[in-house]
This record gives C-alpha cells, sequence and structure tokens, in this order.
C-alpha cells in the first residue's frame, strides 16, 4: 500500500451533496490514507471491516475470536492464604501494607489476559494512481453499507462493501460504468504468522480463490484460522501468480469473504467446511441477492428508531470532516451531527455484536475494529465500565438481541471465575471476575496496581446487565434460563467472601475503580496516594442491586420464600451498608470514610455514582440524588469527562438528574473532542487511541434524555418517563420513534415542540399496567381522557395507548 496516494478533491457539484442526508451518512472527499481511524466500518456481528477507499485498496478486516493465544491460567496461587491477612490490614489501618500485599500475592501471573487481533487486510489494486476525480467515500448508518466512487479516465468506478449476517459473509462489487473498463489485482495479506497462502483460477465466469490462514504464534494450543475470498467476475479474463488473482477487461467483479477459527470449530477441517460452506451458498445466491438480504436485516434494525432534533439545513451536507470542524466552532447549527452520531452508534452495536450462534462474542474495547498486534489495552473486554457501556444503548434503543453475545461471554466465563473464587479467595461456590476478561472468559485480577487490579466485583455488574435484559424485554424464558443462573451464582460468591464491618456485609480488599486516595493521618501510610479499601461505595450499591435483583427473579419466578438462594438474598440486602453522605462537602462519599480525600477530583470514573445510572438505588431519594449530583458537578468541574466515555457517562447521569441542559452541553462536547475522522470515539482526544464505549454512551445518553424508566412507583410499577431531561433550550422541537421502556413498553412516537410535549404513542408489548408521566409532573391524557395517577392504565399486550398534553 505504500504507493497509495491520499486523495484530496473538493465536493464535485453542489447537487450531489444535496443527496448526502445529514443524519445517516458519514461521507468524504478523500480516501483514509493510512488513518485507520478514517476507515469506514462495516460489520456482520462477527466478521468487520474498515475500508479506506485509497487508490489501490486497502481493507483492514476483522474476525471477533481472532486472539493473540489460548487460554491462560494466571491465577495467584499465594492469593487464598494472603486474602484474611490483607483484609486485617485494612481493618487495623495498615492500608499501604495491605496494597503491597496484595500486590505481591494477588495480582496475576503474567499480568493481562490476551489480546484482540487483526484478522487480514485486503489490497485492491486497481492501476488507478493520480488521475482520479469526483472522489466520495461513504457510510450508510441506515443501510450498513460503505462505498467509493470516482471518475478515472473518463470512467465511473464504484466499490460498495456489504456485511451480511444472513450469509455470514462480507460482500464487495467493485464496478465500472464503462464496459470492460475494470482491472483488480486482488490480494490477502498479513504480516505475522502465516501458514498458509495461495490462490487459483476457477472457470472463466466461475470463482476465483485467495486464501490465507494464520495463527496466533503460539506454539501450542494457538488460536488458528482460515480465511478465504471468492472471486467472480463478470466480463474479461482472470490470472493468478500462486498468492493473488488479476481480473483485467470485466465490467463488474464480485468478492465474497469468510474467515473461521479455531475458537469456534473442533478442528481445521470443520473450520474450512464451514467457510466452504458459507461462500458456496454466498456465491450461488450471488451478490444482488446477498446485498439486498443483509440490507433488509440491517435496516430492520436501524430502522426501529427514528430520531430527529431538527435540521442543519446547508450545515448537515457537508463532508463529515468539514462538518466536525465547523461543530467545534458553533455545534448549534449542526444538530444533525447530533443524529448522525447517534444512528452511527445504533449502527456500531448492529455491526458488532450480533448473536452468531453459540460462542458469539460482545463488542471490545475496539468493538470489532483492529489494525495492531499491540492494541490499547489490549482491545479486550474491560468490565469496571467499558464492555457494559457497549451495551448502554442495546435495550433503551431496540437493539436487545445485541445483547445476547455478553450472555455468551458470561457463561464461558462462569466456569473460570467458580476456579479463580476457589484458588483465590478459597470460596468453594458461586464465581468471581475481576476487572478485564477475554475470550476465554479469563477472570484473574489485570495489571498490577492498588487503584485497579483487586476488584471482585465484575460478575456484579454484569448480573445486573442480565437483569436489565428481562426488564425491557419481559422474556420470562431468559429470565428463568440465563439471568438467574448468573444472578444466583455471582451472589454465591458473595456469601463467601462477604464479611461484617460495622455491622454491615461487606467487600474487600476492593477499590473504586482506577481512583486512589489520600490515607489520612489516623490509617498508615498517613498521605500516601493508595486504591485497596473495604466498603467502597460502588461495592455497595452493586451488591444493594444484586440482592435486590434476585429477590425481584424470586418473586417473578414465584420461587418459595424457603428457597436457599431467595432467603440468604433477603437475609443479605438489609445489611448492605447504604450510601453515606459527606457531612463537610455534602457530595456523596466514594470511600469507607469521610476522611478519606480524592487524589484526582476530576476522576474520570463516576464509580460511586453507579446508583444514579446505570443503576438506580440513588434515584430513589432527594438527598442522595442531591449529593450525586453534587459530586458529579464536582468532578466535571476538577476535570473530568476527560475521556470518550466519561464524557458519555456524565451525559447519562446528567440526564437521570433531570439536568437536560447539562447532558446536551456534555453530549456536544463529546462530539467537539472525541471523534475521529470516521466518527470513532477515541480514549482523550485527536491522536488517542480509538475506543468505541463513547460511542455507545453517547447514543444512551441521548435516549435517556428522551425516555426513562428506571422509577417504580408505590406499588412497585415502572413508570415511564416521557422527555424527564429534554435539553428543552437547545432543542426545543423534535420527535423520536422506537425507544423502549421497561416493562416492555415501546414509546413507537413522541413529539415536542417550543420545548413542551405534544404526544407520544405507546405500544403496550406484554401488557400490564402503564404507568406514565410526562416531563416531571405535566398533565395529560391517554386516548383522550384525564390520566389518573393513582391506577395507571390497564393495557392488553400489543395495545396502543395515545397521550397528548392536556390543554
Ligand atoms: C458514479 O456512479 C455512481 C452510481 O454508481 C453515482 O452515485 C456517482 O454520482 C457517479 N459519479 C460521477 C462523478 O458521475
Ligand atoms: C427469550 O429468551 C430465550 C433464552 O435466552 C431465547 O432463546 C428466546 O429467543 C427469547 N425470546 C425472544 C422473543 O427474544
Ligand atoms: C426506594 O426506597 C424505598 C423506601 O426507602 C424502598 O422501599 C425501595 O426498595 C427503594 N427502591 C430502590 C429501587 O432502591
Amino acid at each position: 500500500m505504500l504507493f497509495a496516494a491520499f486523495l484530496i478533491f473538493a465536493s464535485p457539484v453542489v447537487d450531489a451533496a444535496a443527496a448526502w442526508d445529514g443524519s445517516r451518512f458519514a461521507w468524504y472527499t478523500s480516501d483514509a490514507g493510512d488513518d485507520f481511524k478514517s476507515g469506514l466500518p462495516i460489520g456482520n456481528g462477527r466478521l468487520g471491516a474498515a475500508v479506506f477507499g485509497t487508490a489501490t485498496e486497502k481493507l483492514v478486516l476483522n474476525e471477533n475470536s481472532v486472539w493473540s493465544g489460548p487460554w491462560l491460567d494466571r491465577a495467584n496461587p499465594k492469593s487464598k492464604d494472603a486474602v484474611p491477612a490483607i483484609r486485617q490490614m485494612l481493618l487495623s489501618g495498615d492500608i499501604t501494607g495491605a496494597g503491597q500485599s496484595a500486590m505481591n500475592n494477588m495480582a496475576g501471573n503474567p499480568t493481562s489476559p490476551r489480546a484482540y487481533h487483526p484478522l487480514v487486510n485486503v489490497g485492491m489494486d486497481f492501476g488507478h494512481g493520480s488521475g482520479i476525480s469526483s472522489y466520495t467515500r461513504w457510510l450508510d448508518t441506515y443501510q450498513g453499507t460503505a462505498g467509493v466512487n470516482y471518475l478515472y479516465g473518463g470512467t465511473n468506478y464504484s466499490r460498495e462493501y456489504v456485511a451480511s449476517y444472513p450469509h455470514g459473509v462480507l460482500a464487495f462489487r467493485l464496478s465500472a460504468n464503462t464496459p470492460g473498463k475494470l482491472n483488480v489485482k486482488l490480494s490477502l495479506s498479513r504480516t505475522q504468522w502465516v501458514l498458509s497462502q495461495t490462490a487459483s483460477v476457477g472457470s472463466n465466469t466461475g470463482s476465483h480463490t485467495v486464501a490465507l490462514s494464520a495463527n496466533s504464534g503460539q506454539s501450542s494450543g494457538a488460536i488458528t484460522f482460515w480465511s478465504e475470498a471468492r472471486i467472480v467476475n463478470s466480463g474479461g479474463t482472470a490470472t493468478s501468480d500462486g498468492k493473488t488473482i488479476s481480473i483485467t477487461g470485466a465490467n463488474t467483479v464480485d468478492v465474497f469473504f469468510d474467515a473461521e477459527t479455531s475458537y469456534r470449530y473442533p478442528n481445521a477441517a470443520a473450520a474450512q467446511a464451514e467457510v466452504k460452506r458459507k461462500l458456496d451458498a454466498a456465491v450461488a445466491a450471488g451478490y444482488p441477492a446477498v446485498r439486498s438480504a443483509a440490507i433488509a436485516d440491517f435496516s430492520g434494525l436501524m430502522g426501529r428508531v427514528k430520531l430527529d432534533l431538527g435540521s442543519s439545513g446547508d450545515a448537515g451536507l457537508q463532508p463529515t470532516p468539514t462538518r466536525l470542524s465547523n461543530f467545534k466552532k458553533n455545534a448549534g447549527a449542526d444538530p444533525q451531527l447530533m443524529t448522525l452520531m447517534f444512528n452511527f452508534g445504533r449502527h456500531l452495536l448492529a455491526s458488532s455484536s450480533r448473536d452468531t450462534g453459540p460462542l458469539s462474542l460482545p463488542a471490545n474495547l475496539q468493538g470489532l475494529w483492529n489494525q495492531d498486534y499491540s492494541p490499547a489495552w489490549q482491545s479486550k473486554y474491560t468490565i469496571n465500565i467499558n464492555l457494559e457501556m457497549n451495551y448502554w444503548p442495546a435495550l433503551v434503543t431496540n437493539l436487545a438481541e445485541t445483547q445476547k453475545p455478553v450472555f455468551d461471554l458470561l457463561n464461558v466465563a462462569i466456569p473460570r471465575g467458580r476456579a479463580v473464587a476457589k484458588t483465590m479467595y478459597g470460596c468453594d461456590r458461586g464465581f468471581v471476575l475481576h476487572h478485564n476478561t477475554d475470550l476465554w472468559g479469563d477472570a484473574a485480577p489485570v495489571d498490577k496496581g492498588t487503584p485497579y487490579t483487586v476488584w471482585p466485583m465484575g460478575a456484579a455488574w454484569l448480573s445486573s446487565d442480565a437483569m436489565e435484559h428481562y426488564r425491557f424485554t419481559q422474556n420470562k424464558t431468559f429470565l428463568a434460563d440465563v439471568a438467574w443462573p448468573i444472578l444466583r451464582e455471582t451472589a454465591q460468591f458473595y456469601y463467601c467472601h462477604l464479611f461484617k464491618w460495622n455491622g454491615y456485609w461487606t467487600a474487600g480488599p476492593s477499590l473504586s475503580p482506577e481512583h486512589a486516595f489520600v490515607v489520612p493521618p489516623n490509617l498508615r501510610q498517613s498521605n500516601a496516594h493508595e486504591g485497596l479499601d473495604i466498603s467502597i461505595e460502588m461495592d455497595n450499591q452493586l451488591l444493594h442491586q444484586l440482592f435486590t435483583n434476585i429477590l425481584e427473579t424470586c418473586t417473578l419466578l414465584s420461587l418459595p420464600a424457603s428457597n436457599t438462594d431467595c432467603a440468604t438474598a433477603a437475609s443479605y440486602l438489609p445489611l448492605i451498608r447504604p450510601p453515606a453522605i459527606n457531612p463537610t462537602t455534602n457530595r456523596l462519599q466514594e470511600w469507607r470514610s469521610p476522611s478519606y480525600a480524592d487524589t484526582e477530583p476530576g476522576h474520570r470514573h463516576f464509580s460511586p455514582l453507579w446508583g444514579l445510572y446505570p443503576g438506580r438505588q440513588l434515584t430513589n431519594s432527594s438527598s442522595l440524588a442531591a449529593a450525586s449530583a453534587a459530586l458529579l458537578d464536582h468532578r466535571l468541574a476538577s476535570g473530568s469527562g476527560s475521556t470518550g466515555w466519561s464524557r458519555a457517562w456524565a451525559v447519562n447521569l446528567y440526564a437521570r438528574l433531570g439536568r437536560g441542559g447539562d447532558a446536551w452541553r456534555h453530549a456536544q462536547a463529546l462530539v467537539q473532542t472525541f471523534p475521529s475522522a470516521n466518527l470513532w470515539n477515541s480514549d482523550s482526544g485527536a491522536g488517542t487511541p480509538f475506543q468505541i464505549d463513547g460511542n455507545f454512551g453517547f447514543v444512551s445518553g441521548v435516549a435517556e434524555m428522551l425516555v426513562q424508566s428506571h422509577r417504580v412507583d408505590r406499588d412497585g410499577g415502572v413508570v415511564v418517563d416521557l422527555l424527564p431531561a429534554l435539553p428543552a433550550e437547545q432543542v426545543s422541537r423534535g420527535r423520536v420513534e422506537g425507544l423502549v421502556a421497561r416493562g416492555g413498553f415501546v414509546v413507537s412516537e413522541l413529539v415536542w415542540e417550543g420545548g413542551k410535549f405534544v404526544k407520544a404513542t405507546v405500544v403496550a408489548g406484554s401488557g400490564g399496567v402503564l404507568r406514565v408521566r410526562v416531563q416531571g409532573g405535566k398533565g395529560f391524557k391517554v386516548d383522550g381522557v384525564r390520566y389518573d395517577e393513582g391506577k395507571g392504565v390497564e393495557t392488553k399486550v400489543g395495545g396502543v395507548y395515545q397521550i397528548t398534553a392536556d390543554g
């Protein structure tokens, strides 16, 4: 790719620009050069491509089970005997000694699990160097497709890229509008651990093959993959040099690609048979059929939600880089860029996380897209915020099925976590996860530092996501077969691990993710910066949610009170320490005592506010909400929001506080600060690594401004909150279709004007009592009748209810 020119051309004609709906398309008048973060991402939930659009096309392809090696048993056997002593040191005030002992005895060996790796690159040399004009490159977030068009030598050349979930392959069509003008030399390449690379020509009109297999470079147990592209030309002739295929004089060339790995297949023959099966089927169907099935599937998911936050006029019709740069100066002028970011986030989720059968894998730190053998933070699954944030939009924006890979991975992790519970904590029941995992469900502590390594709470957070999946979908089978086993086994670990402190069941050694405190004068070493302690505020909130979820499940599944899991949770819940408010600052307290001071007042994590979002405990009382707001304001005033995901979390938190203006301001700041050229979120702005979580947290943040449903009313029913945090000043009119509330209610339409609610339609997917609140307590009618807050509305399954502003 060294000779790939970096193309910059002005947009050819204004008419052409008019076609680029500013809420739907990211588009460019230049190629990506060698900038991965300008590559356009498509995916079918397992296979992904980043489209560079260079003169010699470069596609970075990924498959989500290509990781750096086999499972590693990293658990530290010294931990089991050390944990009681470490706990004792923390209780007796030797904070620094406890931290040192934890690092010596509990850190994993090695300290990191596996890393996510690239698959192969596709090169397509068309023989077009300089002389390209009228260049456009685009991503369609509604259809999940990308493409390139340009003129060269008087011919219009097009490339279209599709990721097909139904056929399980990637498919590309290359074409020229003058017959016989298409020449292309196609190759697969990889810089590491190639096992074999072949190419062969089939019959003239039939399919030609380019194949590459490789492994992850380990001597035994390496993950091996088999990849293959089938090339079908219309017109022209094909030749091969044994590694590449050259087509000359064609009208169109279609390419179908698949790769399968040893992660999901027992041997090479089985994986290769699957590659053959998928490619045979795709070639037999032909590109137009593969394309239309892919688009029907993808647009079916995307079309469930439609967002209109107002038009940007001409500002929204500009190429994406121009919009991003204008947005930094005047965010208010391009509301459609906010809509595009929302649609792009859903595009990324539907592209990177699908149920692809057993052992489907969730979106990692880079979703599905990675070109590096040493990606930032191994591009793994970080579960002290990042993996969970990836799925914040899943339920509320009606993509519940994209969560299935999370539960598949949890089921892989449970046996690992049982083993670690036993070896590291001496617990014979239940499972434990720390702050990262990989495709093998790695459960041991990761890295080596007191503010992040020993955090035995990963499963508690993930189990709460399983419960939320039920709350939105009302799928009782899921609750009984998937969520309940996860909840009860998560809790069983804590029945072993928790100890009584000041009368409360308490976790520890643990930490408040990634934040350190200043050791107070009465403890050792006074003034040292440490992370490890007991009775962390976030841990208490996670435990409160866990036992609450278990009791709710016991009721929903009609389990008897004598059921051991139900009875034990009932006995633990009242003895979980309630949230504390620092009496001096009036802010929610992050650690066990108000005498612990922040080392970083503007820390990026909002761990003590877990119970505000994504949890709910802190939304349940005005004093806790006020203390939460005080902490949130203080964090941001001190410089938090410094990473894309941190800023996105702030958006969701302000939305939960009903402060729509602030939520919107931070959402705009996110778009001004963190997106790269292709709209991917970056860790901390231009030049820092791609990290996908911020794209997803942005989507849920916008949704939380418009519809919430975490509040329960007096008798425990869900309240569907319409426009609870509308940024009425900044987005005075708008409309959204298809957001989902807990209880299985779909808000199929929601309209506001002049900053005020106008009307909504709610579909009761599962029946039940519909309780509604509008803009924090305004009066309204349901089907023309004034709403009675005491009663709610008794709904029928599938019933449709019209809500209109009162008067
Ligand atoms: C090239 O063809 C595509 C359709 O295949 C069209 O969208 C594009 O506008 C054409 N480009 C030029 C410069 O004519
Ligand atoms: C309900 O959950 C079960 C178990 O996860 C799943 O197999 C089924 O497809 C789900 N039903 C629906 C309608 O999504
Ligand atoms: C909210 O508070 C009430 C009263 O203190 C309590 O009964 C209820 O369980 C709490 N709900 C949640 C979700 O924490």
